[in-house]
Formats: structure tokens, C-alpha cells, sequence
């Protein structure tokens, strides 16, 4: 059988991820696999009060980042690979793509730095495969407001800001080509669904 793997879900908001990580745990479990589903910012009860904070607070883009990155810690530690220890298979919804997307592309602050954050925090250690839901800024903004939720501090940003969040992650799949999966957001879900199942026949059968 194929070693567990741990997969990664990004995208804008509004891209239609949430759906399609409980197809993929369906799939995967549906094949026998032990699946944990977890997520970012947050993941452990320390990363959730991070959470919470990086959503609401108005921060310094220092902050946001380096308290991404420290909930990013506690979750790989407490959570992630001792999941990947026991075998499971862990779908994370987002992970540091989306740091290099929204505080490198959206708030402007330099790759490097989120790099020795990358460095310092992951050891090495990368998602087997990341699952990118991309979408145009409009479709994306237009979902989000037809959703009717109270919007968080990222989600009250303009489309300024969410296209340097799509630039940046598409940047992020053309580096890293063989590990990133760009697919057609603004699809049905169930057209989403049928690329997503050609991926993981590929990846995880
Ligand atoms: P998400 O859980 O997708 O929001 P929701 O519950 O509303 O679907 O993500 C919360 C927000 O955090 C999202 O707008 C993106 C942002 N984020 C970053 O800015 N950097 C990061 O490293 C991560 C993991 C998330």
C-alpha cells in the first residue's frame, strides 16, 4: 500500500475548499485509509486563541506572520507529524502557501523572511501534494458575499488585495510545479470534484 501522505487545500476565500476536503476525506477513507482533517491558522488549543487573535486583532504584517508561523509550530508538533508517525493521512486546510499568499503577496512583506520562518518552523518538512482551488477575485468575492457570513479581518480586504493573493499562489504552484495541483475553481463543485478524483487516482491510489 502507499505511504500516508499529507495533502494541503489553498485557495482564496470563497474558492469552495471546505467541500471538497470532505470529498477527498470521503475518497480516502472510502479506500481504507485513516484520515485526520485539520486546519490553519489554528489545529490545537493554542493555534485556535492564535486563531481568533489573527483574525480580529489589527496587527503589525510582522505579527500576523510570525504568529502564523508560530501556530504552524504547535500544530506540526502537536498534531501533524505525529499523525504522519501513525500512518494516517492528513488533509490540511491551508498551510504555508497560504502565508507566502496572503502576507507576501497580499500584505507585501518580503519572501525571505517568510522563508527562514518556512525553514525554522517546517525543518524540512513539505506537504506531499497541495490542492490549489483558484479562482478569479470577482467569483471568489461574489461567493463570499452570497454566503451572507460576518466577514473576518482578510476577508474585509479589497480586490486589490485578493489579487495579490491569487498572483502569489499561482507563483507558489509554478515554483513548486511537481507538489502543487492548480485546479479550476470557478467550476461547479462537482466539475471541481471530477479533476480533484483524476488527482488523487494519480497521487493516492
Ligand atoms: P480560513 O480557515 O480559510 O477561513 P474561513 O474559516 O473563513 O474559511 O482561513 C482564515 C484566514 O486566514 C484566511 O482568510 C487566510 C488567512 N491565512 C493567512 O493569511 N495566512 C496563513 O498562513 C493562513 C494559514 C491563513
Amino acid at each position: 500500500m502507499q505511504k500516508n501522505c499529507f495533502i494541503t487545500f489553498e485557495g482564496m476565500d470563497g474558492a469552495g475548499k471546505s467541500t471538497q476536503i470532505s470529498r477527498t476525506a470521503e475518497w480516502l477513507r472510502a479506500r481504507g485509509h485513516v484520515v485526520l482533517l485539520t486546519r490553519e491558522p489554528g489545529g490545537t488549543p493554542l493555534g485556535e486563541a492564535l486563531r481568533a487573535l489573527l483574525l480580529h486583532e489589527v496587527m503589525h504584517p510582522d505579527t500576523e506572520a510570525m504568529l502564523m508561523f508560530a501556530a504552524r509550530r504547535e500544530h506540526l508538533a502537536q498534531v501533524i507529524e505525529p499523525a504522519l508517525a501513525r500512518g494516517e493521512w492528513v488533509l490540511c486546510d491551508r498551510f504555508t502557501d497560504a502565508s507566502f499568499a496572503y502576507q507576501g503577496g497580499g500584505r507585501g512583506l518580503d519572501s525571505a523572511r517568510l522563508e527562514v520562518l518556512e525553514t525554522w518552523v517546517q525543518r524540512g518538512l513539505q506537504p506531499d501534494l497541495t490542492l490549489l482551488f483558484d479562482l478569479p477575485c470577482e467569483i471568489a468575492a461574489r461567493r463570499l458575499a452570497a454566503s451572507g457570513g460576518d466577514p473576518d479581518r482578510f476577508e474585509r480586504e479589497q480586490s486589490d488585495f485578493f489579487n495579490r493573493v491569487r498572483t502569489a499562489y499561482l507563483a507558489r504552484a509554478r515554483a513548486d510545479a511537481r507538489r502543487v495541483q492548480v485546479l479550476d475553481a470557478a467550476q461547479s463543485p462537482d466539475e471541481v470534484y471530477k479533476r480533484l478524483e483524476e488527482i488523487l487516482s494519480t497521487y493516492c491510489s
